[in-house]
């Protein structure tokens, strides 16, 4: 039987028990940099994973250690640039055994360099699978913490209150910052508190629900919002709860609008389903493409995302036989995750009713998955995607096309159709002529319905002549278009 003991350990140095048992002392429990320069010692130092006690600050702190422990050590190796980045992420989670696991594989890499390729390893699945919460965490942080407004004019202060599963709050830290430079803010967490002054982010302790705001005129845009968006077909109850857990409601203004307009939404859902079942491939394009849209959800290709709530990627069948591409979300789309969904998502919607095309057959999609913006005030004033954005984010427009390879695809303005052609063009130049494209099928170039929306001269005429080029372009697709 192995006997050891635990001492209380001394200030900067390691506990040792007879056995060589180590306890390694972690300022938080999402310090990363703290548990970075622990295992680089402890490494050094020849300690078996086994060997290792890792002890947050005043979690089940029995034997009264002190705050933290400067793990110093001569020598340096390095590590693949794939492991710090899946250690940062699994240190926010709150599975107790985060820090041997990720202890573990540090030292079999050591040994294996190429141990993390090895997908089906369970150790590497475990912390696949860990890291994979956190994300999902820091993206419902994102996506489903509302502020409410308090005060007023130079007073203005924002203030939310989020519950997340793990300790992702420090982490995404650095979102909210970028996405609300301009505002005053509070997030408060169970765990701690931020906030943000405009110039500097400082931390304060947890606190509870009770502290927070209750309601504020922020909720009733965000309710006319919401149920414009809302999309029957996706009231799989199942589903929705998975993606917005119940637990988020109560925060999020707009839920309370969620049961009416389900009741209200049977028979439209059933509409819908019916046409898009008709669109539906088999199950291989179906999986390729969710695929797909997962990992465009981590997409880090371009700064863009830093700043973003979320990626948007396309959608529609999988079989439609055109494709419709726009410049990038909008705010709308942004905080909804979906294409053309906000102002100039409804023209478009009225253009393409006119020009006798359904939107449910067609695939939407945008040239960029990103929204750029500038926030000036409370408002985020879209800026257009530069040429490096376009470039970094056609390789997911890329593959979108050649999954559903349609017969048509249409770009909606210059940026969509730099993107569709890889380099730039002038829509007047191109508009009205079929643009044969070398992966087959052909490109249309359109205006951008927002040009509709901004145009001062000639606006009805303009509009008239957006309806003409769908409908032209809608009627090519009578004749056969696949070559299989
Ligand atoms: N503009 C776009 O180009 N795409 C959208 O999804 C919304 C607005």
């Amino acid at each position: 039987m192995r006997c050891w003991r635990r001492a209380r350990p001394r200030r900067g140095s390691w506990s040792c028990s007879v056995r060589e048992l180590r306890t390694a002392h972690l300022a938080a429990p999402d310090d990363f940099d703290g548990w970075r320069s622990a295992a680089r010692a402890l490494i050094l130092d020849g300690t078996a994973p086994d060997d290792v006690l890792w002890q947050v600050e005043g979690e089940d702190d029995l034997f009264g250690a002190p705050p933290t422990m400067a793990a110093i050590a001569e020598g340096a190796f390095s590590v693949p640039r794939p492991f710090v980045d899946l250690a940062r992420t699994v240190i926010c989670h709150r599975d107790p055994e985060r820090f041997s696991l990720l202890f573990g594989l540090l030292c079999r890499l050591r040994e294996e360099p190429r141990a993390m390729e090895d997908g089906a390893d369970p150790l590497m699945r475990r912390l696949a699978r860990l890291a994979s919460a956190v994300r999902r965490d820091m993206h419902k942080m994102r996506a489903f913490l509302r502020f409410r407004e308090l005060g007023e004019g130079e007073e203005a202060r924002y203030v939310a209150w989020f519950e997340p599963e793990h300790h992702i709050v420090r982490a995404n830290a650095g979102f909210f910052v970028r996405r609300f430079a301009s505002m005053r803010w509070s997030i408060l967490t169970p765990d701690l508190s931020l906030h943000w002054d405009g110039e500097a982010l400082s931390e304060g302790p947890g606190a509870s629900r009770a502290e927070a705001p209750g309601g504020d005129p922020v909720e009733a845009v965000w309710k006319t919002y919401y149920a414009s968006i809302f999309n029957p077909a996706r009231v799989k109850i199942g589903a929705m709860l998975k993606e917005m857990p119940k637990k988020y409601w109560r925060n999020m203004p707009e839920t309370a609008l969620v049961p009416g307009l389900i009741a209200g939404a049977q028979r439209q859902e059933r509409a819908m389903v019916a046409t898009s079942a008709a669109g539906m491939t088999g199950d291989n394009a179906t999986k390729s493409w969710n695929a797909l849209r997962t990992e465009a959800k981590r997409c880090t290709r371009c700064d863009l995302h830093r700043c973003a709530t979320q990626t948007v990627f396309g959608e529609g069948p999988l079989d439609a036989d055109i494709v419709f591409v726009g410049e990038q979300p909008g705010d709308q789309e942004d905080l909804a995750g979906r294409p053309f969904v906000g102002p100039a998502g409804q023209l478009f919607d009225r253009a393409l009713v006119e020009a006798g095309i359904d939107r449910t057959r067609a695939y939407v999609t945008n040239a960029v998955k990103h929204f750029k913006f500038e926030q000036r005030g409370k408002r985020r004033i879209h800026d257009k995607p530069n040429a490096g954005e376009i470039s970094a984010c056609r390789w997911w427009l890329e593959r979108e096309l050649t999954l559903i390879r349609p017969r048509i695809t249409v770009a909606l303005g210059a940026t969509a159709a730099r993107s569709l052609f890889g380099r730039a063009v002038t829509v007047s130049a191109l508009r009205g002529e079929a643009q044969p494209l070398p992966e087959g099928g052909e490109a249309w170039v359109t205006v951008h319905p927002s040009y509709l929306l901004r145009v001062r001269e000639d606006k009805d005429e303009e509009y008239a002549r957006f309806v003409e080029d769908l409908r032209r372009i809608g009627a090519q697709r009578a004749g056969p278009w696949r070559d299989s």
